[in-house]
């Protein structure tokens, strides 16, 4: 009942747009041709109601012979047919004519851009959803929906009427004031709340990054392996990407060949290198920053999931090493709370903030303030933290529920990441052969297997596979690991058995 109330709301503002816009024409022809070409393109579907002739001329303040007028010419024509005490309805039609049906868009239309089609590349790697082993996917079971609904619930309440308009203050102050002091007890992140700018993800601060501090064929600085959400954003911003080297200590500022041009950015996940998984020690922050002193650049410090360490004390944050950092820092709630809250920040130097504010309301617009209102107080009332807190037990347990499963293989000379923190380990292989089989053969098992070496720009990559275990149940991961487990054993057979071969039939 309220969708056809609402559907007949929907079509009498319509009819009132259209009656603004052509004053010229007879009111009953302009009704009769609003309502024709609605039906004949499917928007007014066969069987959908219409409101009557009565409410149509109270509504549209025209006499009710007018709108009879248009309605009649509709019935007469086979458009709209009158039932018995109902009203009147769309009529069955047939279908329109084949050709016009299957005629396709001329295909000049459908081209993407040059930058489009580049960005589609980076698009293989997106989440496939939250079984195992599905990279960068909390445990969205374990999420204390109920607090947070009755926090809604309670902000939606309370909510104050400009929240609901046009924003442009770079967030909700109670949620920068939170999170100010979340980010220096707990990140030693040097800030005041003034300089946070609440974005919709940490996607949305990449991109607001590389459009205010970069023009179109600056050079970046990307880790390589690394992530394809930032890979993505700068190829899109038309950046010059660089993919640098990462090993055992992260980005190796020295492994950029000499005469490359400078990096005007260089992004980092230097708490918990994405997808290797390591740290980068304190000697190698400080030549990172000495580098990017050097080349004028900008740090772009993706800080995502450092909130779970397991083994060691958090690592503080390269931003907050020295007072002034050529750094900004980049946060999301993706992963303490879930992907789909969609809020995230930049703690911004005193002097990009004002630029970077305003850019952010004309370029995404500001909003959910809401949400954010609530978001402050599960923080400043403890619950983020002991949610967080929670999620590390749950997390270091899936972990180990992960390395039990796969203890066979290891004892056969699997290599896995030693997993200090966040929500994936990375198991090397020693072919790309053998990654793609794994990968192909997981997903008739409802398992997804990120392969490594796509999280390389260059080159094949190193074999191996990601394997995300904090979005999946202990039974499941048990099921999944078990499995990856014996068919990594069974490749590994096979290919000594090949390699036999091999060696017999060439002696
Ligand atoms: C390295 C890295 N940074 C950031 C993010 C979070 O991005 P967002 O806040 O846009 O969800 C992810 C999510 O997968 C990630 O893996």
């Amino acid at each position: 009942m309220g969708t056809i109330r609402a559907r007949s709301d929907w079509i009498v503002e319509a009819l009132a747009t259209c009656l603004t816009k052509s004053t010229a024409q007879p009111r009953a022809q302009c009704l009769y041709e609003a309502l024709r070409s609605w039906i004949q393109d499917g928007e007014l579907a066969s069987g959908s109601a219409l409101p009557s002739s009565r409410r149509l001329a109270r509504s549209l303040g025209l006499g009710r012979n007018t709108v009879l007028a248009a309605t009649d010419r509709l019935v007469a024509e086979g458009f709209v047919e009158t039932r018995q005490g109902a009203g009147l309805f769309v009529a069955e039609l047939p279908a329109p004519p084949k050709a016009l049906r299957d005629a396709p868009l001329p295909t000049a239309a459908m081209r993407l851009s040059r930058r489009g089609q580049r960005l589609l590349d980076f698009c293989a790697t997106l989440s496939t959803g939250h079984c195992a082993f599905a990279p960068g996917v909390p445990a969205l079971d374990q999420f204390p929906r109920e607090r947070w609904q009755r926090l809604l619930r309670r902000h939606q309440h309370r909510a104050e009427t400009r929240w609901f308009d046009y924003q442009s203050q770079g967030g909700l102050p109670a949620l920068r004031e939170a999170l100010c002091d979340y980010l220096r007890l707990s990140r030693s992140v040097n800030c005041r709340p003034e300089q946070i700018l609440i974005t919709q993800g940490a996607q949305q601060g990449f991109e607001l990054i590389a459009r205010m501090l970069a023009d179109p064929g600056d050079t970046a600085w990307i880790e390589e392996p690394g992530y394809g959400g930032a890979q993505a954003c700068f190829t899109a911003a038309g950046l010059n990407i660089v993919p640098v080297a990462v090993d055992d200590d992260g980005l190796q500022p020295e492994a950029v060949p000499a005469g490359s041009p400078a990096p005007r950015l260089i992004y980092v996940t230097p708490s918990h290198q994405y997808p290797s998984g390591v740290t980068m020690p304190q000697a190698r922050r400080l030549a990172l920053l000495a580098a990017a002193e050097r080349h004028g650049a900008w740090i772009v410090e993706d800080d995502y999931d450092s909130e779970f360490r397991y083994t060691t004390a958090p690592v503080a944050s390269l931003q907050g090493l020295a007072v002034h950092t050529p750094v900004i820092y980049v946060g999301t709630f993706s992963k303490v709370l879930y992907p789909g809250l969609r809020l995230g920040y930049l703690v911004l130097p005193d002097a990009l903030v004002d630029g970077f504010r305003r850019a952010n309301a004309r370029l995404h617009r500001e909003g959910q303030y809401v949400v954010q209102s609530a978001l402050a107080e599960f923080i400043v009332e403890g619950h983020f933290a002991r949610h967080v807190a929670r999620m590390r037990t749950c997390y270091r347990q899936r972990q180990a529920a992960l390395r039990d499963a796969l203890a066979p293989a290891v004892a056969q000379g699997l290599v896995l990441s030693q997993g200090q923190a966040g929500m994936h380990l990375v198991a090397r292989l020693d072919s790309h052969a053998t990654e793609s089989q794994l990968v192909e053969a997981a997903r008739a098992q409802g398992i997804v297997l990120s392969p490594l070496s796509r999280y390389y720009l260059q080159g094949p990559g190193q074999p191996g596979l990601v394997l995300g275990y904090a979005g999946a149940d202990e039974v499941e991961i048990d099921r999944a690991g078990t499995w990856l487990s014996q068919a990594w054993l069974a490749a590994r057979q096979a290919s000594a058995q090949a390699g036999e071969a091999k060696a017999v039939s060439s002696s």
